[in-house]
């Protein structure tokens, strides 16, 4: 876990450049030592030697002041974090009724359909509590740039909406909360994709762990290409069109919004996630090795395995014009994107997209379209809906 003892002991770490320093405890504006620095034109020059510039700034191992979120040298990490902010809601806005009449109505569902949005909570109100813990606890630690930093804490906020919405669905729906927040220990499928990603989250919440090596590094970029890759970038996707293909035939309404507000929020968090990866990439090509790239194709593949056992044990007789075997066709689709956009050969040559209707959904022009759309609507106090 993070501490304040953390950042002194990172603060006296030595510096990449004699230009470059962190603020630290004992040289902060309102200490002796900073009045005294005042006093005389020498120590006022060694004040300006220690400006930020943008060359001084890297994601990983930056030895710079994180406290100076300008000059800017990632813009695309700060448009992120704008971008989300303008694009702020909360659960409670959604009008749940019609889920409520529909849940309570024994004609409303069947019985498949109540067991896919059962298994669908019992994987999401877990999962980004995991998620907002491995941003809080790990990530944000080991990424020394402002920039992307204010883009995590705005997406760890995102996260906890994120759960206090699947939370509010539970509540909504008079659900049995035992059974839903325990599906991550008790039901096999649910269990298996966390525990795949748990190692990986350990990594980077270890208070002993450090970047600096060549291995260290690497460690920390699978981590972050795991969780921003496999599990925002995969392991939300079945649920997803499981929730929305149920409000696509005017079922689940309430819920179904809430899922395309997250998707939205999912979709950037994914794309900041492998910007953080390219960048990465960019500054440290050393550990961009063979047998690292093996590595990841090997992990996605797994990936891949594991989603499939949860869409087939969440559809075990296919529903909503949705089975099995096309979310297989679809895993892989998108497992094939995940590897273009991180700059690996393709794992599935020839896998084609069984649900167009969410690419619409997570095409990021689209997204333009929401924030231009709907944004006026959330800042003027109304509440947002969704055709
Ligand atoms: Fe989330
Ligand atoms: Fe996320």
């Amino acid at each position: 876990m993070l501490t304040f003892e953390d950042e002194t002991v990172q603060s006296e770490t030595p510096r990449m450049n004699g230009a470059a320093s962190r603020l630290s405890l004992q040289d902060g504006p309102g200490s002796t030592n900073g009045i005294e620095a005042k006093n005389t034109d020498e120590h006022q020059a060694a004040d300006v030697n220690r400006r930020i510039s943008v060359e001084d700034k890297r994601i990983i191992n930056c030895k710079a002041d994180v406290n100076q979120l300008v000059p800017f040298k990632y813009r695309w990490a700060w448009e992120k974090y704008l971008s989300a902010c303008a694009n702020h809601w909360m659960p409670q806005e959604i009008n749940m009724s019609r889920d409520i009449a529909l849940w309570r109505d024994p004609e409303g569902l069947t019985e498949d359909e109540r067991r896919l949005v059962k298994r669908n909570l019992g994987f999401f109100v877990t999962a980004d509590s995991l998620a907002a813990n491995n941003i809080v606890l790990g990530t944000y630690r080991h990424i020394t740039n402002p920039e992307c930093r204010q883009y995590l804490l705005r997406q760890a906020f995102e996260e906890a909406i994120h759960t206090h919405a699947y939370q509010y669905i539970v509540e909504s729906l008079g659900l049995d909360e035992g059974e839903i927040f325990n599906a991550y220990h008790e039901v096999a499928s649910i269990r298996e994709k966390d525990e795949f990603l748990i190692p990986f989250i350990d990594t980077l919440t270890d208070p002993a762990f450090k970047t600096g090596t060549p291995e260290a590094d690497q460690k920390l970029l699978r981590s972050l290409i795991v969780f921003a890759c496999i599990m925002e970038g995969m392991f939300f996707y079945v649920g997803f069109i499981q929730i929305l293909a149920l409000g696509r035939q005017n079922k689940m309404m309430g819920a179904a919004e809430q899922y395309q507000y997250i998707l939205r929020d999912e979709s950037m968090h994914c794309n900041f996630g492998i910007d953080v990866v390219n960048q990465i990439k960019m500054e440290n090509p050393h550990l961009w090795t063979k047998a690292f790239r093996d590595e990841i194709s090997a992990l996605i593949k797994k990936a891949v395995e594991l989603e499939y056992r949860y869409a087939e044990d969440t559809l075990p007789r296919g529903v909503l014009g949705l089975n099995a075997p096309m979310f297989k066709e679809y895993l892989r689709y998108i497992a094939n994107r995940r590897c273009q956009q991180i700059g690996l050969d393709i794992l599935y040559p020839g896998a084609g997209n069984p649900f167009p209707w969410m690419s619409e959904m997570v095409d990021l022009k689209k997204e333009k379209n929401f924030f231009e759309t709907r944004v006026t609507e959330y800042q003027t106090g109304g509440v947002l809906s969704w055709d």
